[in-house]
């Protein structure tokens, strides 16, 4: 298939028992990479803030940061549906505000579809966003927008109560209208029984193999990064390679064997002669 992915055709792949391949991607190279291999959904993560920004958590990010990335993506994907993260405070605050951030992503930056956190207590921010016609994915779970009030508790769901609130939470979603919902880091055996009583479909980060689709931090699966988090399989060790390539660059430059004639552009002969000549006259004509 070809043709741009649809929120319609994942879930015609849930029902095909298709499992769904998403990664995120923030600009230009690691959006050719998710094309080529032939990634479904594309999100322009607000893990941006961490993975590129250089900030600590997802908290800082901003609208106007989320929407030159996503322009970037958006540029470049030309099959998989592109998903833009709604930032901290986008959407929390009031309805109007969620409509025109959330509006802006799809207006400016081209993205076809918004991802928001939060279960029951975003259901009708999503219901107004989907009456407008914008597609919104669910995240529940570990939702990294509300570090500061996890702390270190990452896991999500242990307890029975808590799962059966993430149950509920995901029920809401859907009936809200979310096309998907994201499973963030919930044990596996919960995200399996969601994912059964959902009919649209659920793409697992640390949530086990029942989800009905994955979905991975771009620079985590490839190792553009030293971070080793247990639900992350390292695909590449980039980084690695990266560092040898770079530290052998500046050897080259500091030992005069970068560049060489096979990088240089050179003139004809006779314009150098030309050249050097009037180059040196203009040198003694400015010595007297
Ligand atoms: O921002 C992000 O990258 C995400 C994924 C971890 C799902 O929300």
């Amino acid at each position: 298939m070809n043709q741009r992915v649809t929120p319609g055709d994942l879930r015609a792949m849930k029902e095909r028992g298709e499992k769904i391949v998403a990664l995120t991607a923030y600009d230009r190279p690691t959006t050719e990479v998710c094309e080529a291999a032939g990634v479904d959904v594309i999100l322009v993560g607000d893990s941006l803030g961490n993975v590129v920004l250089g900030y600590e958590t997802t908290v800082p990010v901003t609208m106007d940061e989320m929407l030159h990335h996503a322009k970037a993506v958006t540029r470049t994907a030309r099959r998989a549906l592109v998903v833009a993260d709604m930032p901290f405070l986008s959407y929390q605050t009031d309805p109007v505000e969620a409509m025109r951030n959330a509006g802006r992503f799809l207006k400016e930056a081209n993205a076809h579809a918004v991802k928001l956190e939060g279960g029951d207590r975003s259901a009708e921010t999503v219901h107004r966003l989907v009456t407008a016609g914008i597609p919104v994915m669910g995240h529940i779970g570990y939702t990294p927008q509300s570090a500061h009030a996890f702390g270190r508790t990452v896991v999500q769901g242990r307890e029975a109560d808590a799962a059966l609130q993430l149950v509920y939470d995901a029920l809401a979603l859907e009936e809200a209208g979310c096309f998907a919902i994201v499973l963030e880091c919930v044990p596996a055996e919960v995200a399996r029984v969601v994912s059964e009583r959902l009919a649209i479909p659920t793409i697992g980060i640390g949530a086990g193999a029942g989800c009905d689709g994955q979905i991975l931090v771009f620079h985590d699966a490839v190792g553009l990064n030293d971070l080793k988090l247990k639900f992350v399989k390292r695909y590449a060790e980039l980084n690695e390679q990266l560092k040898q390539a770079v530290g052998e660059y500046a050897r080259e430059v500091r030992g005069q064997t970068f560049p060489t004639d096979a990088h240089s552009f050179k003139m004809p002969a006779e314009e150098f002669v030309i050249f050097e000549q009037e180059a040196d006259d203009i040198g003694a004509e400015g010595c007297a």
